[in-house]
This record gives C-alpha cells, structure tokens and sequence, in this order.
C-alpha cells in the first residue's frame, strides 16, 4: 500500500510540474500574414511585438511570420479560427465569404485619399464593422491602411479600352472581378504569394496594388508599365479569434489592445512614405510609370461606375451612402 502511495505521489508532482511550469512561461502569440517586412503592414507587425513585449514582460511573447511564411491568403483565416495563430491583418477584400459589408472598401473611386478613409472608418458605420463578424468568431481590432492602388501590366494602360483581354490578378472578392469585367478585361482570382510568378510566366498579363506592394514584390521586374490610378484602396483589418481574446486576463487583453493602438499608429504613419518611397524606386527602375489626364481617370471611373449598383444591395445603400458622404469630401 505504501509503494503505492509513494508512486501516485510522483505521478501526481509529474502530472502537474508541467502545469505549475507553465504558468510562467509566456503566451506565445502567433501574427502571421503575407506582405514583406519593408510594406506598413510588415512594419506595424513589428511593432505591435515591440510594444507588446514591453508592456507584458515575460507574459507574452510575440512571433511575427510575414511572407505567407506560416499561411498564406487561403489558409489565414481559418488558422485563426483554429486557434493556429492568434492575430491576421488581411486586406478587406478577403473577407467576403464572411460578411458583405466590408465589399464597399472595393467600390472602384469611392475614396479620393486616405483622409476619406479615416473619416468613414472613425465614424458609426465604419467603427461598427469591425464587430460585423463577430458571430462567426472573428473580431476586428482596428483598421490597418496601406493606401490607394495603381495598374500595371506590360503596355501602358491610360484608356479603359487598353485594359481589353488583358488578364489582371485580383485578390478574391467579386467586387474586383466585376471591375475588371466592367473594363473588358479578364480579372483572375490569385493569393498574393503567387502573383510574381504568374506574372512571370504570362499566366497573368497584369495586376493592380499600392506601391508598396509591388515594389517589394518586384513587379517592376515583370511588369513594363504601371499607371497611377488611385482607382481603389486597399486596407486592412487586424482580426483575433474572439473567443481566444474574450479568454485572455484583463491584463493581457488591456496591454495587447494598448500595443496594438501604438502599431496602428505606425501604421498609419508610415503607410504613405513608403508608398512614395517605392513609386520612386519603381520610376528608377526600368518599368515607366504613366500618369493619367483628369479626362483620363473620369473615362476609367465612368468605365467602372455599374460595379457600384450591381452591388448596392449585398452591400447595402445606407453603408454605401456614408462612404460616399465622406469619399470625397476632404
Ligand atoms: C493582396 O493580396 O494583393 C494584398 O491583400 C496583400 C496584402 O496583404 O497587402
């Protein structure tokens, strides 16, 4: 009897060791998404683990993986809702499986710069969305910018009509499709991670995203032309597992939204230099770069104007109207 006392003694202290170790050891939290260190977002990563780590020292420990390194634009979310990693930024394009919403960020010229995008987003409507996929278990913490996209293909492209058969690479969602298709080109579906080399090999003749983005991707390597057409936005939405964040302590969840406010900033700070930063490497590079005429750019947002009522009502007039009111107003 004794003997067996002794031995469920050690199994009990080995049982739980690990647990009583545990409790020291750092949460280890997973940010994985899919754009270079050198873009907004791959720098406001960085930072939220700067600060995260500083405000939570030996509590957290933050692992940064860019470059679709840990899941790419197919996997991301459905590795956070498995728990798989903690915190995703991806652009809000890639959200449509989940709500309809967040479609109106694509809306082809609704936003004349990026002050017109805070304003939408600090308002009722905008701040409410990051709530809007709650249910399906994905919580919005704030909104992440990167900037306004730009054309390029190997021709110029300075009338819609140039776009004709020309084969561009859209991130998935159906509102970028139909920009494409309203253009007369043929929009292809392509996680980012695979646009290089699709366009490369010819499997794509074109694409469309900030400057930041094409300059760390060395498009300018495979793309002869570029035209900057501030014809659309892409933003991003920092997103956590709900139920993963709603179990944190107080103390975690307050320093975690603490560091993220600091990275959001960043963010945003920098979003714009590295654009111009990068539009003027790509001008230094061999690729051109083409602006477009006022009676230019109307032409391509004419071109582009039935996206918009062909999505009024997915999206809704109401969400629509308040990004309208403030898209051009600043
Ligand atoms: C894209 O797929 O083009 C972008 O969403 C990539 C990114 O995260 O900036």
């Amino acid at each position: 009897m004794r003997r067996f006392w002794i031995w469920a003694a050690a199994a009990a202290a080995f049982a739980f060791a690990p647990v009583a170790a545990s409790a020291q050891q750092p949460i280890i939290i997973k940010f994985s998404h899919v754009v270079a260190d050198a873009t907004p977002k791959g720098q406001a990563a960085i930072k939220f683990k700067e600060v995260a780590e500083q405000l939570l020292p030996g509590k957290v420990k933050v692992e940064v993986y860019p470059n679709s390194q840990l899941f790419g634009d197919a996997k991301e979310v459905e590795a956070l809702l498995l728990g798989d990693v903690h915190f995703i930024a991806p652009s809000l394009s890639k959200f449509e499986k989940f709500t309809k919403v967040l479609q109106v960020y694509d809306l082809p010229f609704l936003f004349a710069d990026m002050q017109a995008v805070d304003k939408f987003q600090d308002g009722k409507v905008g701040q409410d969305m990051l709530k809007s996929m709650e249910k399906k278990g994905l919580l919005g913490l704030n909104y992440w910018h990167n900037g306004l996209k730009q054309l390029s293909a190997n021709k110029p492209l300075l009338a819609p009509e140039d776009a004709k058969g020309v084969k561009f690479r859209v991130q998935s969602s159906d509102v970028l499709v139909s920009q494409f298709q309203a253009v007369n080109a043929n929009p292809q579906k392509l996680a980012f991670s695979e646009v290089y080399q699709a366009l490369q090999t010819g499997a794509v003749d074109g694409q469309e995203n900030t400057w930041s983005n094409a300059y760390s991707q060395k498009y300018q390597e495979v793309q002869s032309d570029f035209t900057e057409s501030n014809h659309g936005l892409l933003d991003y939405m920092v997103v956590t597992n709900a139920k993963w964040w709603n179990g944190l302590s107080p103390e975690i969840r307050e320093g975690l939204t603490k560091a993220m406010k600091e990275a959001t900033a960043v963010n945003n700070k920098v979003a714009d230099d590295l654009n111009k930063e990068a539009k003027g490497k790509i001008a230094a590079s061999k690729a051109k770069i083409h602006q477009l005429t006022p009676e230019q750019r109307k032409k391509w947002q004419q071109a582009m104007e039935p996206v918009w009522k062909k999505f009024e009502k997915e999206i809704g007039p109401d969400v629509i109207d308040a990004a309208q009111k403030v898209g051009n107003s600043s």
